[in-house]
Order: structure tokens, then C-alpha cells, then sequence
């Protein structure tokens, strides 16, 4: 106590003692100190200043390099602002099936269409095939027969049940081919997204020009060339579509649509269908008719029975072939179809499917009506892969 009051005493006497005061000293130190740590600062800003140009110039230096080593690689990934400059960029499918936007996001990337219909480069058109599954897809290596040789010519997604996890080898050409999914409840609307999602995901990829919705119980009946002909060359898409007056037709109807539907616009036909990219683009862009769809068809009425076919009735009903591709037998009655294994496996069998039966193809009478069937058990694979080439010509 007594020295503090002391030295205190003596930074009142004033003059020459100031200097001997220790927090004077202290502040006539600091003024050299203040000045090298001006210029500190200003060295430090020097080098930043150096620092940020170096990298500026780096960036794109190694920008333009990375770039030119991507395309090379043939690797998928480039950050967004490097993209436009090439056109190559623009082109290339996705390099996975897996992405991190939500439906809002993948449908608004998905509607781009480009204005200028002649494409600047080769675009070779490929088929999407489309499987909407639970989990496995037992018909797997049949499918595998049936692409072998064919590659550039196809693409294929699968969604199955979230927790599904899919056990391809690399080798399989189902290898990472499965889309984000999200949980699907058969016969509610739920199905629909599942479907438009595939869509979605398979617009990405510029050169996917038909979309083919098949299920885990789906087989091709013909070789994929006689597929992909057929395909290529109708005018039509192939979306079931008939006005049914009946209580299962016409008795789903709810007058709630209307405007957006009327009863004689109101279609029935079964979800399996193949339609074209103009189509596909409609069906994930819609926003009219899906929020009528979703309030107003619940079970009984089964939306994925009604929705597509009533939509693109009204919408394009001039690209419609209103048939279906997929064979199916609701001979046996009840409110599924028939489900074949092993013991049907017969020639006579897939005889009685393809022949016999004329539909209008390219406004002409054909008897090739139909590429997809169902329903087709497990226990069936072994006798259709052994006979595959009987069978189907493959
Ligand atoms: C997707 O994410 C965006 C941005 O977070 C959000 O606004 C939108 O509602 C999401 N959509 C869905 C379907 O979850
Ligand atoms: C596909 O099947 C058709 C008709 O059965 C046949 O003419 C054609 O040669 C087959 N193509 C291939 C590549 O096997
Ligand atoms: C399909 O049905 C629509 C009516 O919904 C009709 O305008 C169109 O001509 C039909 N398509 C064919 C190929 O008959």
C-alpha cells in the first residue's frame, strides 16, 4: 500500500522524474513498438495482396487444366462452373444413378428441354427400362441375356422399397442402377412418384429418348434388336388407354376433378407403358392434373390405373397407341393377374402369347402387339434361360 502511494506521489512531481515513472516508460517504448507493428501490418497485407493474385491466376491455370484432365479421364464430376465450357459436359449422362436432390429439385432438373430440336453432335437414342420393384429382380439374368451386345443403346434404373440393398456383381449390367428412393404403397399415389422419379432420373441423361415402365415379374418376349425397332419406328407411344363404362372405369370418376377432368376425358389403362421423351417430360412437369389426381383418386380408385392414361389423353392424344406393350392374363379373374411359373414354361405357352393376336401398328394391322410380359414367377427362370433362344430369339 505504502509504495503505490509513494510512486503515485512521484507522478505528480512532475519534470524530469516523469521519465524514471514505469508506466511512462512503458509508453514512450510503445512508440517504436507501434511503428514496427505498422509495418508488420503492411507486410503482412503485401504478401496477402501477392498471395490472393497467386491464387487467382492458379485457379485459372489449374482450372482450365483440371478441366481438360476430366475430359480426358472420362471422370463424371466437375463443379458447376467449370461446366459450359464444354459442350461434352452438357451430354454425358450422369456417372451415377445416385444424386443428392429431392424430388422438387430432380423434377425441376429434369423439365429442361432444349429449344433447338437438331442436335449438334451424334445422339445415338437409347431406351430407358425403367423397373419399379419391391426388392430383388428374380428375371435378372434373363434381362442380362436379353441386353448382352446391345450396349449404348439402353440405359437402366431400378427403384425398389428404400431399405431394399441390392447385391449386382460389378460385372451386372443392374450394377448401380439404383435411384434414390422413397417408400411405395401399391394402388395410392405414392406409386405414381415412384414412377415419375424414374422418369426423372432417366431425363437426365440426354440420350434416353423412350422410357419403358417394366416390374421385377416382366420378361422381354423378343430380342432386344426386334424391341428397339419396334420402338423406334411407331409414331405412337405405348400407354394403355381405353374409356371404360363400368364401375371399375368410369365408376372411379370424381366429379371434384372437374374442370381439370371431365368424365368423358376420364381413361383406364395399366401402368406398364413405353412413352417418348416429350412425354416423359410431361408427365414429371405436371402440376395440374396431379394435385386432382392426388386429392380425388384414392382407393378404390387406383391412381396408377388412371392417372398417365387420363393426363395424357387430354393432353396429346394424338401420340397415344391407347395399348399397351406389356402382355398380361386377367383371364383367370380376381384382382390380379395371372402369375406363371415353372411348369407353364412351354413353347406352346409363348406361342399362344405372340400368335394369333393382330393390334394396329403405324395405322396398319400387325400381329407383333406385344415386346413385355407378366406375370412371371422366380421359380420360371431356369427353364426361360435355357430356352431363351427358342422362346425369344435371344
Ligand atoms: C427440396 O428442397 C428444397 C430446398 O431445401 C425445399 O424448398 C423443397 O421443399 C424440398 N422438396 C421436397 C419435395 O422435399
Ligand atoms: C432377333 O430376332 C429376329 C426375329 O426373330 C431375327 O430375325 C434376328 O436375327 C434376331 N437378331 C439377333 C441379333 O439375334
Ligand atoms: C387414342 O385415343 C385418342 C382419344 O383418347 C384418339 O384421339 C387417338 O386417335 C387414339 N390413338 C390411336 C392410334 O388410335
Amino acid at each position: 500500500m505504502q509504495s503505490r502511494v509513494g510512486s503515485h506521489g512521484t507522478l505528480e512531481e512532475g519534470g524530469k522524474e516523469k521519465e524514471k515513472d514505469p508506466v511512462l516508460k512503458l509508453v514512450n517504448q510503445a512508440r517504436p513498438l507501434q511503428l514496427r507493428l505498422l509495418q508488420f501490418l503492411l507486410l503482412f497485407l503485401g504478401v496477402g495482396i501477392v498471395f490472393s493474385f497467386f491464387s487467382m491466376y492458379m485457379i485459372r491455370y489449374l482450372g482450365v487444366q483440371q478441366n481438360n484432365v476430366v475430359v480426358m479421364s472420362e471422370a463424371r464430376f466437375l463443379p458447376c462452373e467449370l461446366e459450359p465450357s464444354s459442350l461434352e459436359s452438357w451430354i454425358r449422362p450422369p456417372s451415377s444413378s445416385l444424386h443428392r436432390m429431392n424430388d422438387s429439385e430432380l423434377f425441376w432438373r429434369a423439365s429442361f428441354v432444349p429449344r433447338i430440336k437438331t442436335y449438334p453432335f451424334r445422339r445415338v437414342p437409347k431406351i430407358a427400362f425403367m423397373f419399379l420393384t419391391r426388392g430383388p429382380l428374380p428375371m435378372a439374368p434373363l434381362w442380362e441375356k436379353f441386353f448382352n451386345g446391345n450396349e449404348g443403346l439402353y440405359s437402366i434404373y431400378i427403384h425398389s422399397l428404400p431399405l431394399y440393398q441390392p447385391d449386382f456383381p460389378p460385372s451386372s449390367v443392374f450394377y448401380g442402377k439404383q435411384i434414390p428412393s422413397q417408400m411405395v404403397e401399391w394402388g395410392t399415389m405414392s406409386m405414381c412418384d415412384a414412377e415419375r422419379r424414374l422418369l426423372a432420373n432417366a431425363l437426365l441423361d440426354m440420350s434416353n429418348e423412350w422410357f419403358v415402365l417394366l416390374s421385377e415379374a416382366c420378361i422381354p418376349l423378343h430380342n432386344f434388336s426386334v424391341v428397339y425397332r419396334y420402338i423406334k419406328r411407331s409414331r405412337f407411344s405405348f400407354m394403355g388407354a381405353f374409356d371404360e363404362d363400368s364401375p371399375y372405369g368410369r365408376g372411379r370418376y370424381n366429379g371434384n376433378m372437374s374442370p381439370e377432368v371431365n368424365i368423358k376425358e376420364w381413361r383406364k389403362g395399366s401402368q406398364w407403358f413405353e412413352i417418348n421423351r416429350k412425354l416423359a417430360v410431361d408427365i414429371v412437369q405436371d402440376d395440374i392434373y396431379y394435385p386432382k389426381f392426388e386429392q380425388f383418386c384414392r382407393p378404390a380408385c387406383y391412381v396408377d390405373e388412371h392417372y398417365f392414361p387420363t393426363m395424357l389423353s387430354i393432353q396429346s392424344p394424338l401420340l397415344l397407341a391407347n395399348r399397351s406393350l406389356t402382355w398380361v392374363d386377367w383371364s383367370r379373374g380376381g384382382a390380379h393377374p395371372a402369375t406363371f411359373g415353372k411348369a407353364d414354361m412351354t413353347n406352346k405357352f409363348f406361342k399362344g402369347i405372340l400368335d394369333g393376336k393382330t393390334c394396329i401398328y403405324n395405322y396398319q394391322p400387325s400381329t407383333l402387339c406385344f415386346l413385355f410380359a407378366r406375370k412371371f414367377a422366380p421359380s420360371a427362370l431356369d427353364v426361360l434361360l435355357e430356352h431363351s433362344s427358342e422362346f425369344f430369339g435371344f
